[in-house]
């Protein structure tokens, strides 16, 4: 049985103070046997204050970015053992923002998540196609492309601990979310693929989707069958909207 999984993308925003102030808010609303797994992704500057303010709740936290060495002249950077040290439970690797603003190629992304799963520190791989592609009926091609490139070098024996994260990147922030139908199918091929790869393993990987998620319309999602939960950007910003979606997710 897989334990749905609701995260907080929070992107480039909140201070340490309004990232403390939110976690005070937050584990309020929370109860302490709430039957989702939560997640929150500060920025790496409210990291701190999310740790304090969370430790011990149940709550986990984890990093929207890290750099696949260890250390080294990468300025700017930071690496997995650093990011070890504030205690972050998730990574979030081959988001479609990091893929398209920054440049993230399939190779990059493979090393960042081979460098989380060797620090103990579970990947949330985001795959997604554009709207041209969908359009085009190569949805499910890139998609595929993304999960091989990602998971070439990872064993079965490992890829519980990896979450899949389908975005389609035309939902992302766009107020325009998949319909459920388009993201219970491509979640069951996502699955389909994996217990190709990996065989009875794969069926530990929990699949969210993401992309315009809000409480209105949480439910129609975390109610399909091949769907585990969400990763959810703008509306997770205030913490009555994301703890409404994550109550969508309990089943
Ligand atoms: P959104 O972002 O909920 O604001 O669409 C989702 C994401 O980027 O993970």
């Amino acid at each position: 049985m897989r334990v749905p999984i609701v995260a907080a993308n929070w992107k480039m925003h909140k201070t340490g103070a309004e990232a403390r102030e939110y976690c005070r808010g937050f584990r309020a609303l929370v109860p302490g046997d709430f039957p989702v797994e939560l997640v929150i992704f500060p920025p790496f500057t409210a990291l701190g204050a999310v740790r304090e303010e969370l430790e011990g709740t149940g709550i986990k936290w984890g990093a929207q970015n890290a750099h696949p060495e260890r250390e080294g002249a990468f300025t700017g950077e930071v690496s997995l053992p650093m990011l070890r040290e504030h205690g972050i439970s998730y990574l979030i690797v081959g988001h479609s923002e990091r893929r398209n603003i920054f440049g993230e190629t399939d190779d990059f992304i493979a090393r960042k998540l081979r460098a989380a799963l060797d620090a103990g520190v579970s990947p949330i791989l985001c795959v997604g196609e554009k709207l041209a592609e969908r359009r085009a009926g190569r949805a499910r091609e890139v998609v595929e492309r993304q999960l091989a490139a990602a998971l070439e070098g990872v064993r079965a024996d490992e890829v519980g601990a990896i979450v899949i994260a389908y975005e389609p990147v035309w939902a992302i922030g766009t107020g325009v979310p998949a319909r459920p139908e388009d993201a219970q199918e491509m979640a069951a091929f996502i699955r389909r693929w994996l217990a190709d790869r990996f065989g009875g393993d794969a069926a530990a990987v929990r699949i969210q989707y993401g992309g315009s998620v809000k409480p209105d319309n949480a439910g129609a999602f975390l109610k399909l069958p091949d769907i585990d939960g969400a990763l959810v950007g703008g509306a997770s910003l205030d913490p009555d909207s994301f703890f409404a979606i994550a109550k969508a997710a309990v089943r």
